[in-house]
């Protein structure tokens, strides 16, 4: 696989992986000459933020337990003042997406470096993306002030992960892979590390579907959702993920659903104008067709396949229509307002 030109950005980050691996946060919080850490977590993962502080003894000084789905400003606003009062010098952020965007929004306002652990597949910790919600709208940005200095992937942390919640993360890790085969800015250092993405992901999900608590599977996902994460971060997603945003912001949606409901769609759409991705594609799932491997693979691990069953009714899709085609973004493949309301009402 040859590419005329590129560009390759390298986005600078420890990774340390490996079952266990949550044993090593004293030595990699010492690594980044922290003192006195903030372990940040859901109220659902109260459980482990608690073992990391035993961990890390007096070098934690607090735990802030009320990280929440998209970040909202009050919530953001709580853990400033927390981190303030108890004089932290960073942050541990133990969690899926939305304790990592708490870490990040921390890091933007504050400049508290972040020590991620990751405990979903939804790749957040290796982008320098943020997002902070206020008054239902949320403000994205790129910041590499937010970037983890350090992520500790440990497959252990996932084995609690419900079957339902890692099918639909896992295909929110693969939408990543998917889009970075065919951005503008693909390379050939993207393009192999979303290849075998796509890989460890489509053969270790139907795994953990049969058994959640399956170690090998889990490894394989979690190393998957490395590679794709890092893919997210390196280069301008397209249509999916600005129809995922949209769809999300405007209806409200549950995050990774909406991924795993439009993936096939966009990939059935845009994969005819993009040989390489699409070859790339062939080569990592079990079916020479990736559309077909990919309805395939969203059957067999159970993931919701239809707008309609996230609660999307047809008189709800103008208005995404319209936001999408508001604001330009990169795609291999042009899309018009006629092309966009049949892949929606197919969708649906
Ligand atoms: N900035 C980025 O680059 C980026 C990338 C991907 C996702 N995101 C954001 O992340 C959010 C979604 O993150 P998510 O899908 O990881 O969900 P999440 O972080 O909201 O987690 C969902 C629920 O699962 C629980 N959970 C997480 N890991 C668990 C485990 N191992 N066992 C049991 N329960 C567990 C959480 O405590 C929470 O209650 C969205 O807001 C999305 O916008 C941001």
């Amino acid at each position: 696989m040859t590419f005329d030109s590129f560009v390759y950005d390298a986005l600078p980050m420890r990774v340390v992986f490996g079952a266990g691996g949550i044993g090593q946060l004293p030595e990699e919080v010492r690594r980044l000459t922290l003192r006195r850490v903030l372990v940040l977590s859901t109220p659902e993962q109260r459980d482990l933020a608690e073992r990391a502080w035993d961990l890390l003894g007096d070098s934690a000084v607090g735990i802030f337990d009320r990280a929440r789905m998209h970040v909202p400003t009050d919530t953001v606003a709580a853990a400033e003042e927390s981190a303030k009062e108890l004089g932290a010098d960073g942050c541990v952020a133990i969690g899926g997406g939305s304790t990592i965007g708490l870490g990040k929004a921390l890091a933007l306002r504050q400049g508290l470096p972040i020590l991620a652990v990751p405990t979903t597949y939804a790749g957040s910790e290796m982008t320098p993306i943020w997002g902070i919600t206020d008054n239902a709208r949320k403000q994205t940005g790129r910041n590499r002030s937010v970037l983890p200095r350090t992520v500790v992937y440990d497959p252990d942390l996932t084995r609690s992960l419900p079957a339902g919640i890692s099918a639909t993360s896992g295909l929110n890790a693969l939408a990543h892979a998917v889009e970075a085969l065919y951005a503008p800015d693909v390379s050939p250092v993207i393009a192999a590390m979303a290849e075998q993405g796509v890989r460890d992901l489509a053969a270790a999900l139907p795994a953990i579907g049969k058994n959640p608590a399956d170690p090998a599977a889990r490894a394989a996902a979690l190393q998957g959702a490395w590679l794709c994460g890092a893919c997210l971060g390196a280069t301008t997603m397209g249509l999916h993920h600005k129809l995922c945003h949209v769809l999300g912001g405007k209806l409200d949606l549950p995050h990774a659903e909406t991924h795993s409901v439009i993936l096939p769609h966009v990939a059935a759409f845009n994969l005819p104008a993009a040989p390489r991705a699409r070859a790339a594609l062939a080569r990592a799932l079990p079916d020479d067709d990736p559309v077909a491997a990919l309805n395939s693979l969203t059957h067999r691990i159970g993931a919701p396949h239809r707008l309609s069953a996230l609660r999307v009714r047809e008189s709800d899709l103008p208005a995404v229509v319209d936001e999408v085609l508001a604001d330009p973004y990169a795609n291999p493949r042009p899309v018009g307002r006629a092309e966009l309301e049949r892949l929606l009402a197919e969708a649906l």
